[in-house]
């Protein structure tokens, strides 16, 4: 049996740049990954697919279309796919395409080469791929990794809306946002939220127009001391940077006293030697 982990997908910042002739935006993004994330656990055998976990009850095992049994078709993968879901369902923290990142990782690992092509399955399953922070263009294909990130303390928070990540596009008022700054090397975490400062979400204000309680959120994460507060991807979970581990955790349990899920966690350790 083989475990991999999905950790979730964070767009720390995203600017739409653009819009290809098929609809699909050009983005440019910095994206990370947390310590948390959803498993998949793959055994030798026919492919079936079985879900549990806090939030299997928004996937249906049966889906043909699940992005994990896709995954596996895409490369000919015979497996008993076993999915546990931990992040919220269609929430911008990259879980579809994290757990069929997982998918494809796994085969590999029993044999099955990598698609050439996976932004097929999702325009963020290339990085879940990949797996390092990066810089994120075109529509998620082209990538350049980044030195690691500074340690961050992070608190994810989801109201609980899903929001239609095409809704969220066809809303932008502009696509045509300049470029990311150029990326230095952040020695620290002020060094990096001091650049985050001068960058945005772009999806965040479309999304916000259609489940307004992604705003009730970001400002509920910097009443209780987020450095900085953003919304991931297509939202609707948002992220807070916090000075340290204790302050996360206390904003954390303060702010699932909404009724949101709301956990406080780290950057997803560095895979490579330093
Ligand atoms: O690739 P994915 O399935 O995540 O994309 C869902 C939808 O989001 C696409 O059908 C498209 O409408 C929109 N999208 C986009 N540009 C991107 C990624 C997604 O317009 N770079």
């Amino acid at each position: 049996m083989i475990v991999e982990p999905a950790p979730a997908k964070l767009n720390l910042a995203l600017h739409v740049t653009g819009r290809r002739a098929d609809g699909y935006h050009l983005l440019d993004s910095l994206v990370c990954f947390a310590a948390i994330g959803d498993r998949v656990t793959l055994t030798p055998g026919p492919l079936t697919l079985t879900i549990d976990g806090p939030f299997a009850a928004g996937l249906a095992e049966v889906d043909a279309d699940n992005l994990c049994l896709r995954a596996a078709r895409l490369v000919g993968g015979q497996a008993a796919l076993h999915l546990h879901k931990a992040l919220p369902v269609a929430s911008g923290i990259g879980g579809g395409s994290a757990d069929a990142a997982a998918v494809l990782r796994g085969l590999a690992r029993m044999g099955h080469p990598l698609p050439e092509r996976s932004e097929r399955l999702g325009a963020d399953v290339p990085v879940c791929l990949m797996g390092l922070p990066a810089r994120m263009q075109g529509i998620g294909e082209v990538l350049t990794p980044l030195p690691a990130l500074p340690p961050l303390h992070l608190v994810l928070v989801n109201p609980g809306v899903a929001v239609p990540t095409p809704a969220i596009f066809a809303r932008l008022d502009r696509r045509d946002g300049p470029p990311l700054p150029p990326l230095p090397a952040f020695p620290d975490a002020p060094a990096l939220i001091g650049w985050l400062r001068t960058v945005r979400n772009d999806l965040q204000p479309p999304a916000i127009a259609l489940a307004p309680v992604i705003a009730d959120v970001l400002q509920a994460l910097e009443a209780s001391g987020a450095q900085l507060a953003r919304m991931s991807g297509s939202g609707a979970t948002c992220f807070g940077l916090f000075p340290d581990a204790s302050r996360a955790a206390a904003a954390a349990a303060a702010l699932a006293r909404s009724g949101w899920w709301a956990v406080a966690t780290e950057l997803a350790p560095d895979p490579r030697p330093r």
